[in-house]
């Protein structure tokens, strides 16, 4: 133990989170769309917001194929079960699609803004002394009095992936792990978090130390997946495995959206559908997605391309680290279809990967997504288009998923869909909850 410690400080040793066996061989093919910023500028030209669409959209495309592909505490809160967390668009902060919060890590406390991925369950920063991560703040373990690394046998290390023993750091704890299309390897370290006041003792995350690729968040990620060593595994006892956010707008730069911890200060009435596990990709929120209308019509759809199964893994999942709804092909089609009947205004050229764009002003249609329950989410203009701010184009901001066999049936119901919404997800009680809640100043 000493010489692991001893050693700690000449690699990385912080490490963070802590990921369990499916979690992170899911992490491992799990994809995070490249960190390039989507939105248009003002005065920007339009070729380039329509490259950086087409770039977004194309690494929403990466990410859905990699979010199909995956094989299948000891808290101390000032307010136990409540804990209400700013977020914000990393996309205006720090140029990646996820939202992103302030963790304060060791002690005494350093600051990072952490990705909240609530597809993932793994953790992790981006250490001093990190060979090949960005230069970004990092976190110095031997900074903090409280860090302490995770040694080989123990049970957190039991529950990564491939995890390794560095005998040249005394028995670390160590596991590599491939996201989006950056691989890495890290060490398993346990220290204190605190996101927003609520103080978890012992976090146990993956403090980086080897990164190739550019495709990690600059300073670090925090998982809320289902998975066993998930923040949200993590913090069970105090809050219960329940959390829930409001997106702002993607353009806000604000804090001014919020992650909520914890079954208090939930909203009392939110429509809500069940929660449903598919085994095949543990981690995920899948929900079941009976029917899309557009207006007031239901689109016509096979049941089976909505199908929720537990053997392909095909279904409907709700994700933040996606900006674009991606529907299976069929149905997108079908939305895509009726939308442009009901505009009844000829469509411009495609722009940044979306088929269905317009260079006049149009009246937009309202996008319905229903679920069992039976829940209905009906979606304003702010949350169906994509508008330049430097010309006059809009595009419907959703596209046709992947075409080929088991990704083609993955629902993904993305960012831009859900901003401005409280999205509640109770995994304790088995239910997925929405409603509007503008949390954009
Ligand atoms: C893990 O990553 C390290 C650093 O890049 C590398 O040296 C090692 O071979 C990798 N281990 C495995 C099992 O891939
Ligand atoms: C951000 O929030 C502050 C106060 O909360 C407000 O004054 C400011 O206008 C906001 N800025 C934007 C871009 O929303
Ligand atoms: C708008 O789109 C229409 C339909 O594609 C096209 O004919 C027209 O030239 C476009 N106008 C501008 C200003 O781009």
């Amino acid at each position: 133990m000493s010489s692991c410690v001893a050693i700690l400080p000449l690699l990385v040793a912080l490490l963070s989170t802590l990921l369990t066996a499916t979690t992170a061989v899911r992490s491992s093919t799990l994809q995070l769309a490249r960190p390039r910023p989507v939105t248009p500028n003002a005065g920007a030209p339009l070729t380039a917001w329509a490259a950086s669409l087409a770039s977004q959209s194309a690494a929403d495309a990466a990410r859905v194929v990699m979010l199909a592909a995956g094989p299948p505490a000891n808290a101390k809160p000032k307010n136990k079960g409540r804990s209400f967390v700013p977020i914000a668009p990393g996309r205006q902060i720090i140029s990646i699609p996820n939202y992103v919060a302030r963790a304060r890590l060791g002690t005494p406390a350093q600051t990072l803004l952490v990705a909240i991925d609530p597809s993932n369950d793994a953790a992790w920063v981006p250490c001093s002394d990190c060979a090949g991560c960005a230069s970004a703040p990092s976190f110095s373990p031997t900074q903090s009095s409280t860090y302490r690394p995770v040694r080989c046998g123990s049970p957190q290390c039991a529950q990564v992936p491939s995890p390794s023993c560095l005998a040249s750091l005394g028995a670390c704890c160590a596991f590599n792990l491939t996201y989006a299309a950056s691989t890495f390897q890290a060490v398993l370290g346990q220290d204190s978090l605190a996101l927003e006041n609520d103080v978890v003792v012992s976090y146990t995350f993956g403090c980086l130390r080897v990164v190739t690729g550019n495709s990690l968040p600059p300073q670090g990620l925090i998982g809320f997946g289902r998975g066993p060593l998930s923040f949200l595994s993590q913090t069970k006892d105090t809050y219960g495995s329940v959390f829930s956010y409001c997106l702002p707008n993607y353009r806000s730069s604000n804090f001014s959206g919020t992650l909520k911890l914890g079954p208090v200060g939930q909203p009392k009435r939110i429509k809500t559908t069940p929660l449903l596990y598919n085994p095949r990709r543990p981690s995920l929120y899948y929900v079941n997605m009976i029917g899309i209308r557009v207006g007031s019509k239901a689109v016509p759809v096979q049941q089976s391309d909505l199908q929720f199964d537990p053997v392909t893994g095909s279904g409907t999942i709700i994700d933040a680290g996606t900006m674009f709804t991606r529907l299976a092909a069929p149905v997108y089609a079908a939305v895509r279809d009726e939308f442009r009947r009901r505009v009844r205004t000829p469509v411009a050229a495609p722009l940044g990967g979306f088929d269905t764009c317009y260079n006049v002003t149009i009246s937009v249609p309202t996008i319905t997504f229903m679920f069992a329950g039976p829940v209905s989410v009906t979606l304003p203009e702010e949350n169906v288009m994509i508008h330049s701010s430097s010309g006059g184009i809009a595009c419907l901001a959703m596209a046709a998923g992947p075409s080929d066999g088991v990704n083609a049936a993955l629902n993904v119901l993305a960012s831009m869909q859900q901003q401005n919404h409280r999205v509640l997800f109770d995994v304790a009680n088995g239910r997925v909850g929405f409603s509007r809640e503008l949390c954009t100043l």
